[in-house]
C-alpha cells in the first residue's frame, strides 16, 4: 500500500492531523495498536483552548462541541478557606476556554474520518517506521499474522508517550527532558451536578483538589494522593471525604455525591524530547512532550503541534516549499516550553510536595496572595490558561 502521510496512533493527535489532511486533499492511512473502543474508553482532561476549537472546526469536527461543549470565562483558585476568581475574559479582553471532554474529541474525529472515508487500520501489532533518514520511509505492522506495509512521503509519530516512533530514533539524535512529580492524581467521573458552575483549583494543607465537569450533569473530580496508593484503597466515600475536606466551607456544603462509574490515579510528569523532526519522520503530541495535567495543556499542546505540520505539508505539496517543515521542530517546541513552564508552576504553585519545608510554604503562600490581588500576575495566569497563540 502506498499514501502520502502514514500516521501512527489514532489519539486526539493522529485523527485531528488525519481529518485536516484528508480535508486538503492530502491522502493519509493512521495505523493504531489497539481498537476504536479502547481508544474510546480512556478518560482524560477537558478544557479546549480557542486555538484547539478553531482546528476542530477547520477538521469539521466541531459541530457536537459548539452544541454540548460549556463555555467558561472563569476558575476558581481556592486557598486560606476562600475562593479568589480569575476572571480569563476580562483578563484576556474577551478570550475563553470550552469544557468538553477529550474522549468526545477523538469520539467527533472518528466519526468524521469515518464518513469521510480515509483509511484506519486498528489493532495494527508491532508497528514501526522504517528508513526516515532517506526519501523512501515506509511504516511496518503486523495484522492478520502476516506483516504489512505502508510506503510514504512522511511518517507523523502520533502515537504516545509510550509509542513506537520516538523509540525508533536513534538515541544520539535525540536529547530528552524530564521531571517527575512525587505524587498523583486520583480522579473520579460521577452523574452529578456539579459544585460550582466553574472549575476550582485547590490548594489545601492535606493536598491539591480540583473540581471539574464533563456537562452539567456530570462532574469531574480529583484529589492529589502519594504514589503508594491504589485506586482499591479509595471508596467512593472516603474521595468524597476527603474532597469536602480540601474545599472552601461553602463549596464543600454544596457538594452533591453520586456513585462514581470511573475512578483512575495518574503519575504526573514533564517531558520534552528535541527535535521534533528526524528526517521524514516528525514526533507530534504527547510522543514528544508531556505535562502535568494541573494546566489542562496535554491536547491543546498536541493540536499546535498539529497546526504547524500541517501548515507545513500543506506547504509542501501545495508549493513545493519545505520552509513549513523545516521549521516544524522549531516552532512547535517554543510554544511546548512555554505550555510547560506554566504547567510546572501551576503543578508546583498549587500541589502540597512531600519534603516542603517552613521557608518553601511560605512562599507558595506568598505566591498565591500576589498571584490573586495583582491584576498584572492574574493576567500572566489567564492569558497562560486560555492558550497562547499560534
Ligand atoms: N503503535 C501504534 N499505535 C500506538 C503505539 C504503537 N506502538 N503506541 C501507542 N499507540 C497509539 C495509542 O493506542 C493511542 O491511540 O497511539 C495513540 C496515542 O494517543 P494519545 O496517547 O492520546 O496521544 P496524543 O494523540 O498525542 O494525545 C494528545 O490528548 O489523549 C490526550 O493525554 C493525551 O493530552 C494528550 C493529548
Ligand atoms: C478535567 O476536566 O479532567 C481537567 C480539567 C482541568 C485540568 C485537568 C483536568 O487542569
Amino acid at each position: 500500500m502506498r499514501t502520502q502521510i502514514a500516521i501512527i496512533g489514532s489519539g486526539p493527535s493522529g485523527l485531528l492531523l488525519g481529518q485536516l489532511l484528508t480535508e486538503a486533499g492530502i491522502d493519509n492511512v493512521i495505523l493504531d495498536r489497539v481498537g476504536k473502543d479502547y481508544i474510546l474508553g480512556r478518560v482524560r482532561a477537558g478544557v479546549l483552548e480557542e486555538g484547539t476549537v478553531r482546528l476542530l472546526d477547520e477538521a469539521r469536527s466541531a459541530a457536537r462541541l459548539h452544541a454540548e461543549g460549556l463555555p467558561h470565562n472563569g476558575f476558581s483558585l481556592a486557598f486560606d478557606g476562600r475562593d479568589h476568581r480569575i476572571d480569563l475574559y476580562g483578563l484576556t479582553a474577551g478570550k475563553r476556554v470550552t469544557v468538553y471532554g477529550q474522549t468526545e474529541v477523538t469520539r467527533d474525529l472518528m466519526e468524521q474520518r469515518e464518513a469521510s472515508g480515509a483509511l484506519t487500520i486498528y489493532d495494527a501489532a508491532d508497528v514501526t517506521p522504517h528508513d526516515f533518514d532517506g526519501r523512501t520511509p515506509f511504516v511496518s505492522y503486523e495484522k492478520d499474522g502476516a506483516t504489512q506495509r505502508i510506503d510514504c512521503d512522511f511518517i507523523a509519530g502520533c502515537d504516545g508517550f509510550h509509542g513506537a516512533s520516538r523509540k525508533a530514533v536513534p538515541e544520539k539524535a535525540i536529547r530528552t527532558f524530564e521531571k517527575i512529580y512525587p505524587f498523583g492524581w486520583l480522579g473520579l467521573l460521577a452523574d452529578v451536578a456539579p459544585v460550582n458552575h466553574e472549575l476550582i483549583y485547590a490548594n489545601h494543607p492535606r493536598g491539591f483538589a480540583l473540581c471539574s465537569m464533563r456537562s452539567v450533569t456530570r462532574s469531574r473530580y480529583y484529589i492529589q494522593c502519594s504514589l503508594d496508593q491504589k485506586v482499591e484503597d479509595w471508596s467512593d466515600d472516603r474521595f468524597w471525604d476527603e474532597l469536602r475536606r480540601r474545599l472552601p466551607a461553602h463549596h464543600a456544603e454544596a457538594l452533591k455525591t453520586a456513585s462514581s462509574f470511573e475512578k483512575s490515579i495518574a503519575p504526573l510528569r514533564s517531558f520534552v524530547a528535541e527535535p521534533m523532526r528526524f528526517g521524514r519522520l516528525f514526533l507530534v503530541g504527547d510522543a514528544a512532550h508531556i505535562v502535568p495535567p494541573t494546566g489542562a495543556k496535554g491536547l491543546n499542546l498536541a493540536a499546535s503541534d498539529v497546526h504547524y505540520l500541517f501548515e507545513g505539508l500543506r506547504e509542501f505539496y501545495g508549493d513545493r516549499s519545505s520552509v513549513g517543515i523545516d521549521a516544524y521542530s522549531q516552532k512547535a517546541l517554543a510554544r511546548v516550553w512555554k505550555a510547560v513552564r506554566f504547567s510546572w508552576w501551576m503543578t508546583t504553585m498549587m500541589h502540597r510536595f512531600p519534603d516542603t519545608g517552613d521557608f518553601d510554604q511560605k512562599i507558595q503562600e506568598a505566591e498565591l496572595d500576589y498571584l490573586t490581588h495583582s491584576r498584572a500576575a492574574s493576567t500572566a495566569l489567564a492569558e497562560n490558561y486560555v492558550g497562547l497563540p499560534f
